[in-house]
């Protein structure tokens, strides 16, 4: 990896998987064997494990976040939750903007611009996520739709508050489905949003943003994807469930 010129990060997103039990399970079996990563770990657990991850992980190189939050502070809003909950906690990260919130929950760039901006005042870090589906890459729009996505996320973001996003590009296509991008393919839209972050802001805060690929990154392709010069990390879905292949993409990422 890059480790001289960005922080390689290591994410998984647990989804909908794991209870309280089972995520102190999982985290104690991943401690030891992530315990040497010379990278950034992660984990984004659901909502009522974060108590039990943050018990866990305590005293231990893993960091806990979360998988969404709300774009207000609180009020009326059945079934959310509120950055200020997730700080007060001792949550550190939040994933903003997955693919399968805007396909299956109405989350659209604008709402995904509120909740990231309303995350960063709350002093979280966001990972951010675009990407295209498998129709919009057939339809040789893949460039203009990530930029599009992380141009509307970041609209009105500070450059002093840019330094705590992380942008992880996950095309549709390659989530769940065991097709990963190739690692050109990675890099060429990895390369593009960085473009895009150094047109909204400037080339240092562009070489400074870490930017992930996710979309069935698995103990196998992580050492070609990481190896890219723009692909920064890895947002992991299925292989973050499971201890060892987790820690074999740790160790990609700390070469
Ligand atoms: P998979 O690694 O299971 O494809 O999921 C990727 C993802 O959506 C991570 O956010």
């Amino acid at each position: 990896m890059k480790k001289n010129v960005r922080n390689a990060i290591i994410a998984g997103n647990w989804k909908m998987n794991k209870t309280p039990s089972e995520t102190t399970e999982l985290i104690n079996a991943m401690k030891p064997l992530v315990k040497d990563a010379d990278c950034k770990v992660v984990l984004c657990v659901p909502f009522v494990d974060l108590d039990a991850a943050l018990k866990a992980s305590a005293g231990s190189n893993i960091e806990i976040g979360a998988q969404n939050c709300h774009f207000e502070k609180s009020g009326a809003f059945t079934g959310e939750v509120s950055p200020v909950m997730l700080k007060e906690m001792g949550i550190k990260y939040v994933i903003i903007g997955h693919s399968e919130r805007r396909q299956y929950f109405g989350e659209t760039d604008e709402t995904v611009n509120k909740r990231l901006k309303n995350a960063l005042e709350e002093g979280l870090k966001v990972i951010l996520c675009v990407g295209e589906t498998l129709t919009q890459r057939e339809q040789g729009i893949t460039a203009e739709l990530v930029a599009t996505q992380t141009k509307i996320a970041l609209l009105g973001v500070s450059k002093e508050d840019a330094k705590n996003v992380i942008i992880a590009y996950e095309p549709v296509w390659a989530i769940g489905t065991g097709k990963t991008a190739t690692s050109d393919q990675a890099e060429e839209v990895c390369a593009i949003i960085r473009k895009v972050i150094a047109d909204i802001y400037d080339d240092n805060t562009a070489e400074g943003m870490t930017i992930q690929y996710g979309g069935s990154m698995n103990a196998k392709n992580a050492d070609e994807l990481l190896g890219k010069v723009n692909v920064d990390g890895g947002l992991i879905g299925g292989a973050s469930l499971k201890a060892e292949d987790f820690s074999v993409i740790v160790k990609a990422a700390s070469k």
